[in-house]
């Protein structure tokens, strides 16, 4: 572990009792975030009532967010869970896109699937799944299949929520946009372990929540819109604060923002905004750039000394091609998660994986030991 990394485990109180390797899921909370949880409590007894101290807030949580992905602030808005950001996003488009498909692939969070059932009625157009290989990938040339002009949009995690399969998305979205399609990347599983630059990678829509490499809690997300798409869309479910002025109350007039702001809908979930931002913050110091290449030699010592224990490795055997995620098949996996929590010992499952996703804080010791003990486990 790097020098500036160690000092930062410090601020970790869960790490003291416990191993934990669940930032796919839920990350430790670092001091500054508890923190920031106590500063909102404090506004409401010391100030009783604060919004422009909490409309502050949210609008430097917008702008952290924004400078995790190289974005502008006002290409976020501020929902609570990635499957709003899709939702709202379906529903935004006008009825006279002229396209007929919108695609998805089969290693997309369901949640993707979800909304795009619920939405390709009103949308007059047919979701296509681009299946998945053997080996939980898929290749440029599926999506090249798959694509074509009457594409409306294309939906890509960034990086695989099961076995942390990372995907190119600069070159997807230059065939998506080959083709006329605008893409949509689900970066839950990146933003915060991998460096996003969306005016590199030039994706069209981008949602992230703050609850797992973020170093955040549930209940809020952010939505990036490229600047130029925001006024063209409309998004129906909506709210005062989607409003060029939400705070000209008035009821006649519906007046949206003509920014990435018309996504937002009612007051937001301020607590949410100050943790966030604290999380956001530490992110941000120390860099992810420096987080990514520690997370990338984690990564390494995991799968080797997994494989040296017999355990299948489901995540792509090269670091660089995955996020921090590394999955072991596990018949029984949400069993373990059980068992090692008992231990003391904090991993995820999904299906039929154990989910080993270290942050910043982790150590190789730690990795160690949770390797160790699932070995003992499973004989
Ligand atoms: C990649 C990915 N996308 C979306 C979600 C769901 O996000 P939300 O609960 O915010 O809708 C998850 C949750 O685990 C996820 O891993």
């Amino acid at each position: 572990m790097t020098k500036t990394l160690f000092q930062y485990r410090e601020l970790f109180p869960t790490l003291k009792e416990k191993i934990q390797l669940s930032s796919c899921s839920q990350s430790a909370l670092a001091l500054p975030v508890i923190d920031a949880m106590e500063e909102y409590k404090e506004s409401l007894i010391q100030g009783g009532m604060d919004w422009e101290l909490w409309m502050d807030k949210v609008n430097e949580s917008k702008q952290r967010f924004a400078s995790l992905i190289n974005a502008d602030v006002d290409e976020i808005a501020i929902m609570s869970s990635v499957s709003e950001c899709i939702s709202s996003v379906l529903s935004s488009f006008p009825v006279n896109h002229g396209k007929n498909k919108i695609i998805t692939t089969e290693l997309d969070f369901p949640c993707i699937g979800h909304a795009m059932q619920t939405n390709n009625k009103s949308l007059g157009v047919t979701v296509n799944y681009i299946p998945s290989n053997k080996d939980y990938t898929i290749s440029l040339d599926d999506y090249d299949k798959y694509l074509d002009t009457k594409t409306l949009l294309t939906s890509i995690s960034h990086v695989s929520y099961y076995n942390g399969w990372k995907q190119n998305v600069k070159e997807i979205a230059a065939l998506a946009h080959a083709k006329g399609s605008y893409l949509f990347v689900d970066a839950y599983q990146s933003i915060g372990n991998i460096n996003i630059d969306v005016k590199d990678m030039n994706v069209d829509f981008l949602a992230a929540g703050a609850q797992k490499f973020m170093l955040g809690i549930p209940g809020i997300a952010f939505l990036y819109v490229k600047k130029e798409l925001a006024s063209k869309l409309t998004p129906k479910v909506t709210g005062w604060f989607s409003q060029a002025d939400p705070f000209s109350f008035d009821v006649k007039r519906n007046n949206y923002s003509s920014y990435a702001s018309r996504f937002d809908t009612g007051t937001p979930p301020v607590i949410n905004a100050y943790v966030a931002s604290a999380a956001m913050k530490l992110l941000l110091d120390i860099g992810v750039k420096e987080i990514q290449m520690y997370l990338e030699d984690l990564s390494d010592f995991t799968m080797k000394y997994a494989k040296s224990h017999g355990f299948h490795v489901m995540s792509p055997q090269n670091s660089t091609e995955k996020g921090a995620n590394t999955a072991l098949y596990f018949e029984e996996a949400p069993l373990i998660e059980k068992l090692m929590k008992e231990k003391g010992i904090i991993v995820s499952a999904r299906k039929d994986v154990i989910r080993i996703a270290p942050h910043l804080y982790n150590t190789k010791e730690d990795i160690r030991q949770a390797i160790d003990a699932l070995n003992s486990l499973s004989l």
